[in-house]
Order: structure tokens, then sequence, then C-alpha cells
């Protein structure tokens, strides 16, 4: 018999880690799946990620803003859970290029709106929702890609709208976003990485 190779992954976050938690259920509990989220990586000890991954017993390692620059530190990391692609889910670092040559075309961003609208550096979560309902705009959307050395600009896999009322809060867009997220992420890193 044929037994299909599994593919470990990692979860890179650093917030709430309700996209991370989302993909693990996925993956992780579907005994069907060929793709498991074997490592969940944050540059915050304090994140909520922290608590989601240990309650559905993903490890977790804590690497710190400055550990990131140790390429031999974080490959190690990674080696041990021989992980093959990588998925941000909410994760704020830039990804150092000794990342993108050792994962080509197998590191994936979810960005919270319409890329190229509201994307770079400093562009993430509330931010995000902020600028789309200050510029006006009627609609807003998640934008699934792949990463390369400028944030937010590598190949878009997939991307989905919402409208955006008059009335809308930012608060409003999130819950529209995350919504828009928990039903499309998963199933395109699976339809990316198989
Ligand atoms: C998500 O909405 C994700 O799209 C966004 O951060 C949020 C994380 O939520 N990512 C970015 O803004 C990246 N620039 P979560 O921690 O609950 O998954």
């Amino acid at each position: 018999m044929m037994v299909e190779k599994m593919m470990n992954i990692a979860v890179f976050a650093s917030g709430n880690g309700s996209n991370a938690e989302n993909l693990i259920k996925y993956f992780n509990t579907n005994p069907e799946s060929r793709i498991r989220v074997a490592l969940v990586v944050t540059n915050r000890a304090s994140a909520g990620v922290v608590e989601r991954a240990s309650r559905l017993g993903v490890p977790v390692a804590h690497i710190a803003r400055d550990r990131f620059a140790d390429a031999d530190h974080v490959l190690d990391q990674l080696d041990r859970y021989d992980i093959e692609a990588i998925v941000l889910a909410g994760f704020l670092l830039m990804i150092p290029d000794y990342l993108l040559h050792r994962y080509p075309d197998r590191i994936i961003n979810i960005h919270p709106s319409l890329l190229p609208r509201h994307g770079g550096k400093g562009m993430y979560g509330a931010n995000v929702h902020r600028a789309v309902v200050e510029s006006g705009d009627t609609e807003t959307g998640i934008t699934i890609h792949l990463v390369n050395e400028v944030y937010d600009s590598g190949r878009i896999l997939f991307q989905t709208s919402v409208p955006v009322l008059p009335i809308d809060t930012p608060a409003d867009v999130e819950s529209k976003i995350h919504a828009l997220e928990s039903l499309h992420f998963p199933r395109v890193v699976a339809e990316t990485l198989l």
C-alpha cells in the first residue's frame, strides 16, 4: 500500500490567533488531511495564539524579533519539525531573506484588504479596517498571496470582497473580514500547497 507523506507546515502569528486556530482545526482534526500544522511560531510570548495552539496540542516556538536575525537558530527550529511550508496568520514582522530562499513559493500570507489597497508596512489588523472606513471604500475583502521580499506584493492566490456600508465601523469591518478569512483561508492554503 502507498502511504502518502504528510506535509508539515508552520503557522507564524503575532496576535490573537483566530486564523491560526482555524487552520489547526481544519488540518489537524481531519484524518483525511495531508497537511498538518506541526508548529506555531510567534514573536510575542504573550500573544493569544500561544494559548490557542497549546490548547490544541500544537508546539509553540517563541522567537523574539531580534532572534529572527539568527538564521541558524530559526531554521533549526523549523527543521526539528520537518517544516515544508509556512503560513503567516497575522504575523507582523518582515520575513527574512533566508526564509524566502529556503521556502520558495512556500510562504503564504493573508491580508485583510483587497491588495494593493491598504497594504504595506504598518498596515495590519485594525489599522487596515480604520483606513477602509476613513477612505469611504464601498467594499473591502481579503487577499491571500505568496510572500516575497516586499510587504504585501507577492503573487495573489485568492481574493474575495464584501460590501462596506456607510454605517459600518472599523469593528464591523473587522468581523466581516474574520468571517471571510475563516471561510476561505484553510482551503486556499490546501489548494496551494498540495
Ligand atoms: C487577520 O485579520 C489577518 O488578515 C491580519 O491580522 C489579523 C490576525 O487576526 N493580517 C495582517 O494584517 C497582515 N498584514 P488573528 O490573530 O485573529 O488571526
